[in-house]
Parts: C-alpha cells; sequence; structure tokens
C-alpha cells in the first residue's frame, strides 16, 4: 500500500521536513539544516567586548532538537547578548556559532538567520494592533517564505486548520475577532508566541517571555512552553524561578554568571550547587 503523499507528507512533517521544505506544523528537522548528530544549535568559545569589557566569555552551549533549555542567571551575566549573538544583532569577537552542523551563523545576518529557521521573541509584545488576532496569524503565516501564497489569496483548508490549532495552542480561539492591541499584555504575549510559531522557526529564542504577566497567565505559558517541547526546539530566558522549575521538568538548565556556563544541569542540581546560590539564586 503506498501512502497518499498528504499523508505521506503530514506523516513526515511530525519528525523533519516535508519533502520540498514545507509547511508542516512541529517540524524540528528542516530540508537545509543538519541535525544528524542531535544537536540543533552549537556555541563554541564565544567571546563579545565592548570596549574591553567581556559580555561573553568563552561561552560553551548545545542545544538538542527538540529541546527546551531554560537559561537562567543574574542581571548583566550575558544571557541576552547570547541570543544576539544567535541571531546576528550583535557579531561575536572569536568563538563560532553553528545552527545544525552546517549553518555557520556568523557568516548570515539577522534576516538570512530568520529564514534559516530561527525565532526570537523580544520581551515587549510586537503585534499588528489595528489587526484582529486571526489577521495577525494570518499576515505571520503569509510571510514565512517557504508558504506558497501571496497576501491575497484565500486560505488552503490546511492554512486554516494551522491557524486553528495555533489559536487553540496560544489560548486565543475566543479572542479570534478581537483587534489585538485590545488584548491583555499577557494575551499579547501569546499571539506573538503564535506568529513566531506561524513561521515554523526549528528553534525558538524567548527572552523573559513572562515578565510582567499575571500568575495565571505566567502558569498558563507555562503550559503552552510544554506542549512545544519535542515539537520545537527552545531556549527561554528568565528570572521568575517558579515558572522555569514549571518549563523545565526534568530538562537541563543553564547558569549563565560573568560571560560563562557557571552549572549546568537539572533545576534541582543547579539549585543545590553553591556557586548557584552564591551568585543567583541565594540573593
Ligand atoms: N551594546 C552594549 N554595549 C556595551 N555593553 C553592553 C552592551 N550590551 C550589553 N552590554 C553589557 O553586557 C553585559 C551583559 O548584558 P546582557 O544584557 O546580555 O545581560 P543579561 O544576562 O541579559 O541581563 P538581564 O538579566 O538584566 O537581562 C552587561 O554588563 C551589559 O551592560
Ligand atoms: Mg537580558
Amino acid at each position: 500500500m503506498t501512502l497518499h503523499p498528504a499523508a505521506e507528507r503530514d506523516a513526515q512533517s511530525l519528525t523533519e521536513g516535508g519533502p520540498s521544505g514545507e509547511a508542516g506544523y512541529g517540524r524540528v528537522r528542516p530540508a537545509g539544516v543538519d541535525t544528524s548528530h542531535g544537536a540543533i544549535l552549537y556555541l563554541e568559545d564565544i567571546t563579545v567586548s565592548f570596549d574591553g569589557f567581556k559580555a561573553l566569555n568563552n561561552l560553551s552551549l548545545d542545544i538538542g532538537v527538540g529541546e527546551l533549555r531554560c537559561v537562567i542567571g543574574p542581571n548583566g551575566a550575558g544571557k541576552t547578548t547570547m541570543m544576539d549573538v544567535i541571531t546576528g544583532k550583535t557579531r561575536p569577537t572569536g568563538g563560532t556559532v553553528f545552527f545544525g552542523q552546517n549553518i555557520d551563523l556568523t557568516t548570515l545576518n539577522e534576516a538570512q538567520i530568520a529564514d534559516a529557521g530561527i525565532g526570537r521573541k523580544f520581551q515587549r509584545p510586537t503585534v499588528f494592533e489595528n489587526h484582529t488576532v486571526f489577521e495577525n496569524l494570518e499576515l505571520a503565516m503569509k510571510m514565512n517564505k517557504g508558504v506558497r501564497s501571496t497576501l491575497f489569496a484565500r486560505l488552503s483548508s490546511e492554512q486554516q486548520d494551522r491557524i486553528s490549532d495555533t489559536l487553540a495552542l496560544i489560548r486565543l480561539t475566543p479572542e479570534i475577532w478581537r483587534l489585538a492591541g485590545l488584548l491583555s499584555h499577557g494575551q499579547k504575549q501569546w499571539l506573538e508566541i503564535g506568529m513566531l510559531l506561524m513561521q515554523e522557526p526549528q528553534l525558538l529564542l524567548l527572552d523573559e517571555p513572562v515578565a510582567g504577566m499575571t500568575d495565571a497567565e505566567t502558569e498558563r505559558t507555562g503550559e503552552l512552553l510544554n506542549e512545544l517541547r519535542g515539537k520545537h526546539s527552545l531556549m527561554v530566558v528568565e528570572h521568575d524561578m517558579d515558572f522555569v522549575t514549571q518549563i523545565a521538568g526534568p530538562g537541563k538548565v543553564t547558569v549563565l554568571h560573568e560571560g560563562s556556563v557557571l552549572a549546568e544541569g537539572t533545576m534541582a542540581h543547579v539549585q543545590a550547587d553553591p556557586r548557584v546560590i552564591e551568585v543567583y539564586l541565594g540573593r
């Protein structure tokens, strides 16, 4: 028996890119990025100097495919600078950054890095306030270069399904026709995460996603990120330790301090590390 081509593609897209590198929700191994060694991101010996001050100092870190990695550490540890290096906003003074085995991110500009499949969420939500929730997701999907449609083309049923799935995931189904500008701060953050997901990033970087959220919104964000684990590779920077505990689960947490990795391991492991308590958790 042969599978119908669409069914075959859908089955394949659960774990890797479709044959043409086309849309497929939950794709973690795109055509183009070689993750055959199991990692989506490799930072090696990264140094960033600002007028002689080393914001990153021989930082080395790998992220596995489908992993949700939490990064914690005191103010000024270099967490945001690390994301700036990954996304091409800041060039490292030394070291290498690879996306999979084959894509040297230090040779690409910010737009090329986004196109290669790295999405980044900044702290402040950036949504199209004068458009509805639905339109925000639709626009984000159509800006994805991998999707063959124009801004004016009607959505295929597959595309409509992707929007409804994303709405459910980001808990905004009841708000589908609301203007984004009328959403709460937390809902805007979820919408932006949804917009990033519509672009099918292989790696998603979130810098302090729950800052300014209510407790209830924070908890729902944790549930949301837990649902993405395994389908996407994620790096999440946060200071809210209850939240980090909720999303880290049994996974790895990396502690940055003075531009390098101070400790790495499960949340329980790093919480018990006296050096981590001294520079961060015990403050
Ligand atoms: N463009 C820049 N020029 C000079 N110094 C900078 C620049 N960007 C960051 N720094 C410095 O680099 C260090 C690391 O900053 P970074 O923003 O990466 O820290 P962080 O870990 O994200 O901190 P926080 O938890 O407060 O967000 C800080 O001392 C900061 O002042
Ligand atoms: Mg920061």
